[in-house]
């Protein structure tokens, strides 16, 4: 961890709304949540170098494979938040992040547990809060109950979405990878991926009481279409 401390905000809350600022030279703010051990963290500064990448992990262990790696490679524009990303509206001010990164979030299968998921309204409000206007969300996922669910829940929070697809390297590789997405896809798995766009009927904090999320459980893989019907009618 010291060696690394370079990398390591301790008080985010002191940065926010002054994150360009305090690193000049980069034209935007990234933000990634769930980094993990740091392979698409690190793949992803690289091929941004403009970019201010910031990665926020709640589990240190994982956090500190991702910033040796950081640091070995020579990556200049990434720094860590080792928090959770509830507390993301303390770290960043309004609008003042472009991107948020989701990969391979866990699902937390259970219906009672579908508020933790990062996909859910509660999540999705604090994004919104964070980015500016037209920011995006790219979300990635080997989870298909978790990502259908997500579509309705950012349809449901008015998101516009884009690049929708069950099956994002059908026809070879795509993008930067994630650890875990290696995996999955040496084990023939599909990913899902999409983008979400941030507009005039996004909905934030200010929105008011976040909807209750009744049957959300993950365990039923029902299909894609029945899915988004069955979420739409629960709501209702
Ligand atoms: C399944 S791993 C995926 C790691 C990496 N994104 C990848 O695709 O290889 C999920 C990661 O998200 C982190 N995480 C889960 N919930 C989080 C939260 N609320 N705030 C910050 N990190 C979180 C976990 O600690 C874990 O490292």
């Amino acid at each position: 961890m010291e060696r690394c401390a370079a990398f390591l905000i301790e008080e985010p809350e002191n940065l926010r709304g002054r994150w360009l600022a305090r690193f000049p030279g980069h034209a935007r703010l990234y933000v990634e949540l769930g980094c993990g051990k740091g392979r698409f963290t690190a793949d992803t500064a690289v091929a941004l170098p403009d970019t201010l990448y910031v990665a926020v992990e709640r589990v240190p262990d994982a956090m500190i494979l991702a910033m040796e790696k950081i640091d070995r490679r020579g990556i200049e524009n990434v720094r860590f938040i080792d928090g959770d990303a509830k507390l993301l509206t303390a770290m960043f001010a309004e609008g003042e992040a472009a991107r948020i990164y989701i990969n391979f979030c866990d699902p937390w299968p259970k219906s009672r547990d579908a508020k933790l998921r990062l996909t859910a309204p509660g999540f999705l409000r604090l994004y919104a809060d964070v980015l500016q206007e037209g920011g995006q969300i790219h979300f990635k996922t080997d989870n298909t109950p978790l990502f259908d669910w997500s579509i309705t829940q950012l349809e449901d929070e008015g998101w516009a979405l884009s690049e929708i697809t069950h099956d994002l390297h059908a026809n070879g590789p795509v993008g930067v990878m994630t650890d875990y997405e290696a995996k999955f896809v040496e084990q023939g798995m599909k990913i899902n991926r999409l983008v979400a766009t941030k507009t005039g009927a996004t909905k934030g904090t200010a929105a008011g009481a976040v909807p209750r999320l009744r049957n959300a459980s993950l365990t039923d893989a029902r299909g894609y279409e029945e899915s988004l019907e069955a979420n739409r009618r629960n709501a209702t």
